[in-house]
């Protein structure tokens, strides 16, 4: 006996991977986080209806930059990474921290009193000041994570990030392939 929507099922996933891959560097190359939902339709964890809803679903996003009050120690990134992470799985808030020389950059997208809730904070914590939004609004999620990704990158890739969304900043423009940045620039360039 077929098991027909057996072999749909692969066929949908051979036909995605060919998409992705037909597309690759192209304007019609899938963002980030529509990769990583794609990988787990092709690893069977997803169906293509849950994949369509997923994409299609808006959330609430926050980007901002600040400056740290003093330089901040890779041990205490860390510990500030950790208790993000386990913060923001629970609230099903994604997105990016990167720490740079001083600057903090970040990316929060979630459910949006979530997102503005911790925001607000975000913005009262007395390891950093001078929290400047950037872009704050309803948009596609883009980071696949329920946790924050995490680039401690050189200022330089900071200036590139920062440049192609339209931040002014006292910075050089360079080169970047920090997957990290990669993923910033894909969703707010
Ligand atoms: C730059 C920066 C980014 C932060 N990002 C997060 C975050 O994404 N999630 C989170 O829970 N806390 C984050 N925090 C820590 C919060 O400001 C706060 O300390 C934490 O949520 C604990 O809050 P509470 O002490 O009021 O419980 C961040 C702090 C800084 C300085």
């Amino acid at each position: 006996m077929h098991d027909t929507s057996l072999s749909t099922q692969a066929q949908r996933r051979r036909a995605v991977a060919m998409v992705v891959a037909l597309t690759a560097g192209t304007h019609l190359e899938p963002l980030h986080y529509e990769r990583r939902l794609l990988a787990r339709f092709e690893a069977g964890e997803l169906t293509l209806t849950q994949v369509d809803e997923l994409m299609a679903t808006s959330v609430h996003q926050i980007l901002y930059h600040s400056r740290a009050t003093s330089p901040v120690a890779d041990a205490d990134l860390q510990r500030l990474l950790e208790s993000a992470r386990a913060h923001n799985a629970k609230q099903h808030i994604t997105g990016l921290l990167l720490y740079s020389d001083g600057y903090f950059v970040q990316v929060l997208e979630g459910e949006e009193s979530a997102v503005n809730t911790l925001f607000a904070r975000i913005q009262h914590d007395p390891r950093h000041h001078e929290v400047a939004t950037v872009r704050s609004g309803p948009g596609p999620r883009r980071f696949s994570d329920w946790s924050m990704g995490f680039g401690h990158v050189v200022e330089a890739d900071l200036q590139q990030v920062l440049t192609a969304i339209e931040v002014q900043w006292p910075f050089r423009v360079p080169h970047v392939d920090d997957p990290h940045l990669l993923a910033l620039l894909d969703a707010f360039a």
